[in-house]
C-alpha cells in the first residue's frame, strides 16, 4: 500500500498574534511542524509533502531540516500556496506533485501536534479495511467552539461537516468535531476537490466539503471517532499552545516513569520532546531538561536545575540550581549547587564542580575538583587536580582568549589568578593569592605577594 503524507502549513495563524508563522512556534522544544513530521514518519510513508505559504520560505526550511534530521531516506518536498484560499485549495496545490501517484493520501494539519502514530494507524486501518474513498478523524470535544462539526445522518452515517462560523445554533450543539485529519484515495480526491465552491462565511475552499461531494458521488466515506480529544487539539492561539504543551509534558513524563525514571513532582517537571533519561534516574521538583539532553542511568537532577543539550553518563549528580548547557558529564561527576557549565564544558569521571563555579569550554580530568567560587574558561585540567576557592583563569586579554593547562595532580591555592596562556606542571602548587603569569614547572611551589603588617589600627569604637 502506497502512503503519501500531506501536511497543511500555509496558514498565517492570525489568532497567535505573532510575527512568526504558527507552525514554527515551539512545543516542548520542537516546532509544531516537527511534531507532525515525527508522527507522520512513524507510519513509514513513501513521501511527505508540506503545503507552505505564509512565511513559506522559513516554514519550508524548517520542515525540510526536520525531515532530513529525523528520516534522511524519506523523500520530502514542499509546494507553495501563494494565497491562502482555504484547506481544500491548499490540497489542490499538491495535485501536480502527486500526478502518477496512487494509493492513499494522509492529510495532516501543521497545527495539530499531539496526534500519535497509533491514532493515525487506526484511521488508516479503518480506511483500508472498509475500502473508503475518504475517512475523517473526529472526536467529542468538551468545548467544540471553533471546530467544524460532524453532522451525522439519521442512521449515524457520515453526512457532512459544517464549520463553526457556518453552523446553525442546533449544529453548534454537536460535540463531535472534525480533527482536520483525513485519509483520501488519491484517485478520487482531486476530481472531488474541483467541485468545491467557496460559498461559505469565510469565502474559502473547505477541504471537509470534499467528503460531502465524494459521498454525494456514491463513494463510501468513513468516520473514525477517537476517544482522546486532547490529542486532537488544534493550536490556534497562545492559550491553546500552553494547553497542548501541558498535555505533552504530562505524556512525556508519564512515558519516562513507565520506563523507570523517578519523577518526584510530574506537575513541575519540564522535559522536552527529544530528551532521553536512563533507568533509576531521579528528577526532583522544578527541573527543566531541554534540547537534545541525554541523561544516563542512576543520575539525580535536583530542584531548580536546567540541563540544555547536556550529555550525562551514568551516576551523575546535579545538585540544586545548576545550569548545564551544551556540556558533557562523565560517569560519577557531580555538579552544583549553583554551578554554571557551558560551551562544551567536559567533566571526566568523578570530577566535581561545586558552589558558584562557572566552567566554560574547559575539561576537568578524572576526579579533579573545583569546589567553590571559581571561573575556569578555556582550561584543560588533568586528573586529580584541585582548584582552591576563588581561583580564576584570566583567559581574556581584552582582545583574545587564551588557554590554561593544569597538569595531573596540581594543587591551585585559593584565590590564584592564572593569567593565560599559562601551564601549571604536574604536581605543582600555587600559594593562596598568587598571580601566575609564567609557566610553572612540574612539582614546584610558586607563591605571590604575602601581606605584611603596615601599621597598627586604632581600637574600633562601637
Ligand atoms: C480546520 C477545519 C475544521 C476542523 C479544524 C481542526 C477546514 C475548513 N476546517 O479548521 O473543520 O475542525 O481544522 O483543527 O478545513 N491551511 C493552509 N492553507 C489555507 C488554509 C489553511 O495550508 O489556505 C492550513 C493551516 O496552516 C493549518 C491547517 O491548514 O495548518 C488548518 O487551517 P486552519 O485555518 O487552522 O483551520 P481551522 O479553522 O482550524
Ligand atoms: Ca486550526
Amino acid at each position: 500500500m502506497n502512503l503519501t503524507v500531506l501536511i497543511l502549513a500555509a496558514g498565517q495563524g492570525t489568532r497567535m498574534k505573532s510575527r512568526r508563522a504558527k507552525v514554527l512556534h515551539e512545543l516542548a522544544g520542537r516546532p509544531l511542524i516537527g511534531h507532525v513530521c515525527r508522527t507522520a514518519l512513524s507510519l513509514s510513508p513513501s513521501r511527505v509533502i508540506a503545503v507552505v505559504g505564509h512565511q513559506g520560505e522559513s516554514v519550508a526550511e524548517v520542515f525540510l531540516n526536520e525531515m532530513k534530521h529525523m528520516a534522511p531516506d524519506v523523500p520530502a518536498a514542499t509546494v507553495f500556496q501563494h494565497e491562502q484560499r482555504g484547506t481544500g485549495h491548499a490540497v489542490r496545490m499538491a495535485e501536480a506533485l502527486l500526478a502518477g501517484t496512487d494509493g492513499t493520501l494522509l492529510v495532516l494539519s501543521g497545527d495539530v501536534p499531539l496526534l500519535t502514530g497509533e491514532t493515525l494507524k487506526t484511521l488508516l486501518d479503518a480506511h483500508h479495511s472498509d475500502k473508503y474513498a475518504a475517512t475523517v478523524l473526529t472526536t467529542e470535544m468538551p468545548d467544540p467552539t471553533g471546530y467544524g462539526r460532524v453532522v451525522r445522518e439519521v442512521i449515524g452515517d457520515f453526512g457532512h461537516i459544517v464549520e463553526h462560523r457556518d453552523a446553525s445554533p442546533a449544529e453548534r450543539e454537536i460535540r463531535e468535531i472534525n480533527a482536520g485529519i483525513y485519509a483520501f484515495e488519491i484517485a478520487t480526491l482531486f476530481p472531488a476537490l474541483e467541485k468545491i465552491t467557496p460559498a461559505n462565511a469565510q469565502g474559502e475552499y473547505y477541504l471537509p466539503d470534499a467528503l460531502k461531494i465524494l459521498k454525494h458521488d456514491g463513494h463510501p466515506v468513513g468516520v473514525v471517532c477517537h476517544h482522546a480529544h486532547e490529542e486532537i487539539l488544534g493550536i490556534n492561539s497562545r492559550a491553546e499552545l500552553a494547553a497542548a504543551a501541558a498535555y505533552f509534558r504530562h505524556r512525556k513524563v508519564s512515558e519516562l516513569m513507565r520506563d523507570g525514571v523517578t519523577v518526584i513532582d510530574p506537575a513541575t517537571t519540564y522535559v522536552d520532546a527529544d530528551v532521553t533519561i536512563g533507568m533509576d534516574s531521579v528528577l526532583y521538583p522544578n527541573v527543566t531538561l531541554d534540547g537534545a539532553t541525554v541523561v544516563g542511568e542512576n543520575c539525580r537532577i535536583h530542584s531548580g536545575s536546567r540541563l540544555s543539550n547536556a550529555t550525562l553518563a551514568d551516576n551523575v549528580t546535579v545538585k540544586e540550581h545548576s545550569l548545564v548547557f551544551d556540556s558533557r558529564l562523565d560517569t560519577g561527576a557531580t555538579v552544583g549547587p549553583f554551578a554554571h557549565l557551558r560551551m562544551n564544558a567536559h567533566l571526566r569521571a568523578g570530577a566535581v564542580v561545586g558552589n558558584f563555579v562557572e566552567v566554560k569550554k574547559s575539561t576537568l580530568g578524572e576526579k579533579s575538583k573545583a569546589m567553590h567560587l571559581s571561573y575556569l574558561g578555556d582550561a584543560t585540567l588533568g586528573d586529580r587536580v584541585n582548584i582552591g576557592a576563588g581561583t580564576i583563569t584570566c583567559n581574556y586579554d581584552g582582545k583574545n582568549k587564551h588557554a590554561t593547562v593544569i597538569e595531573d595532580g596540581a594543587k591551585i591555592g585559593s584565590d590564584t589568578m592564572l593569567v593565560a596562556p599559562v601551564t601549571i606542571g604536574a604536581g605543582a602548587m600555587t600559594g593562596a593569592g598568587s598571580v601566575v603569569t609564567k609557566d610553572v614547572p612540574e612539582h614546584t611551589l610558586v607563591a605571590g605577594v604575602p601581606a605584611t603588617v603596615k601599621k597598627k589600627l586604632d581600637t574600633p569604637t562601637q
